[in-house]
């Protein structure tokens, strides 16, 4: 059997097709960058948050579950830093008129330096055959050095600039790299300014009384604000870890593929506090952990790479990303982050209040250093269908279009089928439903050949198809039929619970995760 995994364009389509995600206000022309669920999506989105949470607050026994309101007191957000330093560089062509995000650009203009270089490397690979030695190459040839060494100097220069947050220096290294606008092709740019992605409304009745209120634009600080509430009504004691999924919002500049940058999200976040000094000893920790999390869905353990920073945000002392394998390229999925205890100080010095948690090991009080684990739940949804949805060629020459889901994860996990639709078929088959429903995701399809009803269900990633035929009566057995290897197998409908129940838990997937 040939697999072929489908194009971008394709997942955004069949997602459309099926009722996994439609574009947000569509009959208005849609809304940039803003989604919304359908039937399936929002079944296959619970599950994925299911995995997350659960395995989060029940396996580890240390870390417990909040759910914070979006909005938050004004303060919160100077004291996180988010109204002064949330910012991204824009800047406008002026003839296309279009808006770039100027950190973007350059980033782009760094990866086709080493593009070009590669591209060298790829073509000498090609004429030495076994012989090259690659590594040598890149420190050697002439060409090479020049596109590495060029890219280098440019993110230096980058870097530079983005420290000191010197707006006219990026546009000036969009002007020396000659970066072209996409679109107009033209190099006719307006100045580099700063733009705050988060979002502001009123709280209050009247314009003057009311007081500006932003949208979270992380879910993380309602954890920070509440941690010695937690602590002491959940009677924790250091390491502990509090869990929470929630709504985001973000003004991003260049909101665009799919579900990967929206301006409406849902975060998975999980900050652990531990001790002052054993920051990085639990750091190392949660980076192992969080990847055999992802490794226990089964997406291809290649799939997924880290990538440390070397440049740290000034609050923290160590930060990772889980980057996946999008059809779009390696992109960042999760981040793993000590963040010191920038944040509880912050709020320590902008409320005026202590928070700081007394250890009765040590006998000490101390402010508690955060580990942090925050995951955008809509990029896990899309790394998850990216990587299942396929189109495979059978032995017998025709062609499926399967969601290769993880079982557990399917947003119908059985669908029951008449084999036709009468002979008192369709009322056993109900019954099954019936009795199936308290345990699982259940449908109950009787239109259509057998056969069609199969790929409809391959397309929405079912596991399970059974089917009721005139033998059932007789035996009471049905045909229990298997997504992945299309086989298929008589099962006693009084043991299809015990039969089905193991294959479409998650706990083994839990189990993985040492
Ligand atoms: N509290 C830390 C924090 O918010 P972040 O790297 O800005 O860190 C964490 O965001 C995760 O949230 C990202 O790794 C990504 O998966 C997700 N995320 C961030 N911005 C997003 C957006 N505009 N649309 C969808 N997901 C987003």
């Amino acid at each position: 059997m040939n697999a072929n995994d489908a194009t971008f364009k394709e997942i955004i389509s069949h997602s459309k097709e099926y009722g996994f995600i439609y574009p947000g206000s569509e009959l208005y022309d849609g809304l940039g960058a803003v989604y919304d669920y359908g039937p399936l999506g929002v079944e296959l989105k619970n599950r994925i948050k299911a995995h997350w949470y659960e395995w989060m607050t029940r396996v580890n026994d240390n870390i417990v579950g909040i759910d914070t309101a979006i909005f938050m007191h004004p303060t919160v957000w100077k004291a996180s830093g988010h109204v002064d330093a949330f910012n991204d560089p824009l800047i406008d062509n002026k003839d296309s008129k279009k808006r770039y995000r100027a950190d973007v650009l350059i980033e782009d203009q760094i990866e086709k330096h080493l593009e070009k270089a590669n591209k060298e490397v790829t073509k000498a690979a090609k004429r030495f055959g076994s012989d090259f030695d690659e590594a040598l190459y890149r420190e050697t040839n002439p060409r090479v050095k020049k596109y590495i060494d060029k890219a280098s100097a440019l993110r230096q220069r980058f870097a530079g600039a983005a420290e000191a947050n010197n707006m006219a220096e990026l546009k000036q290294i969009i002007e020396d790299e000659k970066i072209a606008c996409p679109v107009s092709g033209s190099r006719n740019w307006t100045d580099v300014r700063q733009f705050n992605l988060m979002f502001s409304t009123q709280m209050g009745s009247v314009a003057e009384g009311a007081s500006e209120l932003y949208l979270r634009p992380e879910t993380a600080q309602g954890i920070f604000v509440n941690m010695l509430n937690v602590a002491k009504s959940s009677r924790l004691k250091v390491p502990f870890g509090i869990a929470q999924v929630g709504k985001a919002f973000r003004n991003e500049i260049i909101a665009r593929q799919f579900i990967f940058r929206m301006r409406e999200f849902e975060q998975m976040e999980m900050q652990f506090f531990v001790r002052p000094g054993e920051e990085l000893k639990w750091y190392e920790y949660w980076k192992e952990r969080r990847m055999q999390w992802h490794n226990s869905l089964g997406l291809g353990d290649d799939n997924y790479r880290f990538h440390d920073h070397d440049k740290l945000a000034h609050y923290a002392n160590a930060a990772a990303d889980i980057e996946y394998r999008f059809p779009f390229g390696f992109k960042e999925l999760e981040g793993i982050h000590s963040r010191t205890d920038f944040d509880l100080v912050q709020h320590e010095t902008f409320s005026g209040r202590k928070l700081q948690y007394f250890d009765p090991e040590t006998q000490e009080k101390y402010t508690p250093y955060v580990v942090e684990t925050s995951i955008g739940l809509d990029r896990m949804f899309l790394a998850v269908i990216s990587s299942a949805l396929r189109e495979e060629t059978l032995e017998d020459g025709s062609t499926r279009t399967v969601m290769a889901l993880p079982y557990f994860l399917a947003p119908v996990q059985v669908v029951i089928l008449p084999l036709i639709k009468k002979d008192g078929l369709p009322e056993i088959a109900s019954d099954i439903r019936q009795q199936l429903a308290y345990d699982f995701a259940v449908q109950y399809d009787e239109k259509d050949s057998v056969g069609r009803r199969y790929r409809r269900q391959d397309a929405i990633g079912t596991p399970f198809c059974i089917t009721v035929d005139h033998q059932t009566a007789e035996d009471d057995a049905v045909t229990v039929r298997d997504r992945n290897s299309m086989t298929q197998q008589r099962v006693p409908i009084g043991q299809l619970t015990a039969y089905l129940q193991p294959k479409l838990s998650m706990v083994d997937a839990w189990k993985q995760i040492k």
